[in-house]
């Protein structure tokens, strides 16, 4: 079948920010043999790209100039079920949701922290994904991707991925060079629950031994009692990254505000609290046109209704100027501004 290109596609609905754009030019792929075509076509190979998976780490500012590239890869199966792990296969286009719900149903527990991240299978390696003391690089075993200048395919182990705190080779050399089309994860055999994070740690303490089912319902709650809703209030999650600073830094820091929530790492480094630092300033809640921080978590910024990629910026770059005047500390941006 060929390629079937789309013009002027509004991206409105493709992008969880709810942010208006359109793109000129749109193609979906459904297999890594799409992904090829589009290559080796004439035309379209030597066009610019824009890939999209659930659009729920992206902030449009303005309409794409690129050939929008939207993954639709489906299909979920096991690929080996060895003693030390299952290997589940799954398609970059499914909802990440949907593998962490369907592995569960399966008896194969391991990915139920990572339960309700909005966004696809193909994007949870672009920024390795966590939550609740669990992140994707955990779980991970292997990636296929495709790359858009040669067509060639490629499969990516962990090393090679180069993972870190919301961070891979996806967002650097590789940015815009591929298009991930499949992704291996690892369910560990035996299981044990991961209920170190505070917030887990606070429910489970009179059950300190859950099964997987009822680790998905409290990371479930949480995120719900936590987070906005993108389907209700555009957003993309956590805006901006926690900060890891050294010692000394954290340490004049404490100094002045004992009350900082950090967390020590194991290289010596201390991660510091953005959303008690953006509270702290007092921009919890507060608007800026038609963006705001949100009121109940101070790390994610929302579309109150009709606010543009622009608008969302000029908010984050505000809140950023208040926590370096008042702390010294500069935030990174988590989503990527196109
Ligand atoms: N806090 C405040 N004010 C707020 C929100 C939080 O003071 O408005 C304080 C909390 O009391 C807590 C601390 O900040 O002590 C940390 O808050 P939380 O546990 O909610 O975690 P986070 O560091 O803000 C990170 C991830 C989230 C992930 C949670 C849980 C990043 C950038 N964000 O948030 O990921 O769900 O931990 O693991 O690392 C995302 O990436 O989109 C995302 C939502």
């Amino acid at each position: 079948m060929d390629l079937k290109l789309e013009h002027d596609v509004a991206l409105d609905a493709m992008n969880t920010f709810g942010v208006a754009a359109r793109a000129a030019r749109l193609v979906r792929v459904h297999d890594a043999r799409d992904v090829r075509r589009l290559v080796d076509d004439p035309q379209l190979g030597v066009a610019p790209k824009l890939v999209l998976g659930g659009g729920s780490n992206l902030l449009l500012t303005r309409d794409p100039a690129q050939l929008v590239v939207k993954v639709e890869i489906g299909g979920v199966r096991v690929l080996r079920d060895e003693a030390a792990g299952c290997i589940v296969e799954a398609g970059a286009g499914v909802r990440w949701h949907d593998l962490v719900c369907w592995a569960l149903q399966h008896g194969l527990p391991g990915l139920e922290n990572l339960a309700l991240i909005p966004g696809t299978v193909g994007a949870a390696p672009v920024q390795n994904i966590g939550a609740y003391g669990v992140e994707l690089v955990d779980r991970f075993e292997s990636l296929d991707a495709v790359d858009l200048t040669t067509g060639r395919e490629v499969t990516l182990g962990a090393a090679a991925c180069r993972f870190g705190y919301r961070d891979s080779l996806f967002k650097h050399e590789l940015a815009g060079k591929s298009v991930i089309t499949r992704v291996r994860v690892r369910l560990p055999r035996p299981w044990a629950p991961q209920i170190g994070y505070a917030d887990l740690a606070r429910r489970f303490a009179h059950a300190p031994a859950p099964d997987a089912q009822q680790v998905f319902d409290a990371v479930c709650a949480i995120r719900r009692a936590k987070l906005p809703d993108p389907a209700l209030l555009g957003n993309a999650g956590s805006f901006f990254k926690n900060p890891v600073v050294n010692k000394t830094i954290r340490n004049e820091i404490l100094q002045e505000y004992p009350e900082i929530v950090s967390y020590p790492l194991s290289d010596g480094t201390f991660k510091l609290a953005a959303a008690w630092m953006i509270d702290a300033c007092g921009w919890k809640g507060r608007a800026l046109g038609r963006a705001a921080v949100d009121a109940r978590h101070a790390l994610v910024l929302v579309n109150l209704g009709g606010a543009s990629g622009a608008e969302v910026v000029a908010l984050a770059e505000a809140v950023r100027a208040a926590v370096r005047s008042k702390f010294g500390i500069e935030l990174d941006y988590e989503p990527v501004v196109v």
